[in-house]
């Protein structure tokens, strides 16, 4: 039986609904990759571990090839350098950047006039997303090392609604707090989740962690996969299985 998802978008659009993390060192490795999930991706994220080995020519790379970019590069820094940064990357026609929520509203508040100033007339500024915690961190964790008292979901929910306040597009955060998000801020206020496993891989790194069928069922508008897919044995039976679970809500 198909979950409501499906039942209100294509699949189609939940294909683009879903950023495949490409954390790799070169733009053979990341050739490769795509080349074994047999052209199945629309949307891409280039972190720093590819963006700063390759350069900026790597989101045209992406682009010229028909697929939507997210430069996840998290920018935190004094309101005038988050602006320049944000000038400077809007040129290189990414869909997606990121910033850290952290940085304050007057550094989002730059960071979003920086990033319409860089596009060029006519075109769409980026989508401009904050993070939150980082899905790595836990509430021990932020309350111990970043001091910050108190439990972690208030702690996005507050960030999340400083980055609406500065008039930014969404947030990243973790799908579990997707509903509380939304409830805080508003409906359209988009989600990015990263955080995401297949059934039966490894966490890594990651502590406040689901599944892609669970993600959309929890509200998110974008999940952020990366090594569930990317390390699988068989990244085009993983990516495959991924879509099945999601239509049949497992
Ligand atoms: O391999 P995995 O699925 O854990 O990849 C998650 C990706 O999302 C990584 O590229 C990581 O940098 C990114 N990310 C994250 N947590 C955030 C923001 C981005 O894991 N809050």
């Amino acid at each position: 039986m198909e979950t409501a998802l499906f039942q209100d978008h294509s699949l189609h659009q939940v294909d683009e609904r879903i950023i495949l993390a490409l954390d790799f060192q070169t733009k053979e490795e990341v050739m490769n990759c795509l080349a074994s999930l047999e052209n199945q991706v629309r949307y891409v994220k280039v972190g720093m571990e590819l963006f700063y080995a390759e350069g900026s020519a790597i989101v045209s790379f992406f682009k010229e090839r028909g697929l939507q970019v997210f430069v996840d590069l998290k920018i935190h820094d004094i309101p005038n350098t988050a602006k320049g940064s944000m000038k400077s990357l809007a040129k290189h026609g990414a869909d997606m950047v990121n910033l850290h929520v952290a940085g304050g509203v007057a550094m989002m508040e730059a960071a979003r006039e920086g990033l319409e100033q860089g596009t060029s007339a006519g075109s769409k500024s980026p989508l401009l997303i904050g993070v939150t915690m980082l899905t790595s961190s836990s509430q021990q964790m932020m309350n111990e090392q970043i001091s910050i008292p108190g439990r972690l979901e208030d702690a996005v929910v507050h960030y999340a609604c400083l980055a609406n306040q500065a008039g930014l597009d969404g947030v990243v955060a973790s799908p579990l707090e997707v509903p509380i998000i939304k409830q805080a801020t508003r409906n359209d206020f988009l989600t990015v989740t990263p955080g995401i496993r297949t059934v039966g891989s490894a966490f890594g790194d990651q502590t406040r962690v689901t599944t892609p069928a669970k993600a959309f069922e929890l509200g998110t508008d974008y999940i952020v996969i990366g090594r569930s897919i990317t390390q699988a044995e068989e990244p085009a039976k993983a990516w495959a299985d991924m879509i099945v679970s999601i239509r049949e809500g497992k």
